[in-house]
C-alpha cells in the first residue's frame, strides 16, 4: 500500500476551460461543492493555445465562490506568476520546463501567502524535483500534453506518480499531487490508487449535464481507491 502513514485528503479542482466564460460567474456557483476552481492560462507560446492574462483572472478571482487554483502554462512565470499571487490567487502552478529559478519562485509566492506547485509534462521525469520538494505545497503531474480541454487520459504517467507518493510518504513530507487531464469519474481511481490526491477535472464536469454531481462522483470513486 502507498499510504504508510495518514491518507492525503483528497480535493476537487474543476478546470473552467470547458466552461462557458460569458456565463462564468453562474458556471463557478455551479462546483460550489468543489475545493477548487482550477483557472488554465495559457499563452499561444508555452502551448498551442490562447485563454486569457492577468486582468480576466482577477476577476474570475474576486465572483469564484471557492479557493483559486491558477495553471500556468506560459512563458517567463518568473516574471508573471506574481501578479496572480498578488491578484488573490490561493495557488499558482508553473511549469518545470518554462522557469529558470523554481526554488526563488516558490519562495516569493509563499511569502505573500500563495501556495506554488511546479507541473510537470509527460516526458519529464519526476526524480530531478526529489532533493527541492519541501519548497513546494503541490507537485502537478499532467495526464495528457497541456494546451487543451477534452484529451485522453495517459495512464503511462500513473508509474511517476506513484513514485511520487512513494518518497514524499517516505520522507514524511506533506506534499500534495495534482494530476490533470481526461480525469473523470470513471478513471480517477486509477490515478488515487497510484497516489494523486489532488484531481483536476474539465470536461467531465462543465459538460455533465449535473456539475456538482460529477463532482461528487470524482470524490466518492477516489475515496473508495484510497480504501481498496
Ligand atoms: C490542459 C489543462 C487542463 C484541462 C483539463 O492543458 O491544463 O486543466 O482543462 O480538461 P479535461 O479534464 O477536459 O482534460
Ligand atoms: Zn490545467
Amino acid at each position: 500500500m502507498i499510504y504508510t502513514n495518514s491518507m492525503p485528503q483528497i480535493e476537487i479542482s474543476p478546470s473552467i476551460l470547458s466552461a462557458d466564460f460569458a456565463n462564468i460567474e453562474s458556471e463557478l456557483n455551479s462546483i460550489s461543492n468543489a475545493d477548487w476552481a482550477h483557472i488554465d492560462v495559457m499563452d499561444y507560446h508555452f502551448v498551442p493555445n490562447l485563454t486569457f492574462g492577468g486582468p480576466v483572472v482577477e476577476r474570475y478571482i474576486k465572483v469564484n465562490p471557492i479557493k483559486s487554483d491558477v495553471h500556468l502554462m506560459i512563458e517567463n512565470p518568473d516574471r508573471w506568476a506574481i501578479d496572480y499571487a498578488q491578484m488573490g490567487a490561493d495557488s499558482v502552478t508553473f511549469h518545470n520546463l518554462a522557469v529558470s529559478a523554481p526554488v526563488r519562485l516558490a519562495r516569493v509566492l509563499r511569502k505573500i501567502g500563495c501556495k506554488a506547485a511546479i507541473a510537470l509534462r509527460p516526458a519529464e521525469p519526476v526524480e530531478p524535483l526529489f532533493d527541492i520538494l519541501d519548497e513546494f505545497d503541490m507537485v502537478l503531474i499532467m495526464t495528457v500534453e497541456p494546451g487543451f480541454g477534452g484529451q485522453k487520459f495517459l495512464e503511462h504517467q500513473m508509474p511517476k506518480v506513484r513514485r511520487l507518493r512513494n518518497f514524499i510518504t517516505k520522507n514524511n513530507l506533506n506534499t500534495n499531487i495534482q494530476v490533470d487531464g481526461g480525469i473523470t469519474s470513471k478513471n480517477v481511481h486509477l490515478a488515487a490508487e497510484s497516489g494523486a490526491n489532488v484531481f483536476v477535472a474539465g470536461s467531465a464536469v462543465f459538460l455533465a449535464s449535473d456539475p456538482a454531481k460529477e463532482i461528487s462522483a470524482i470524490r466518492q470513486n477516489a475515496s473508495d481507491a484510497y480504501q481498496d
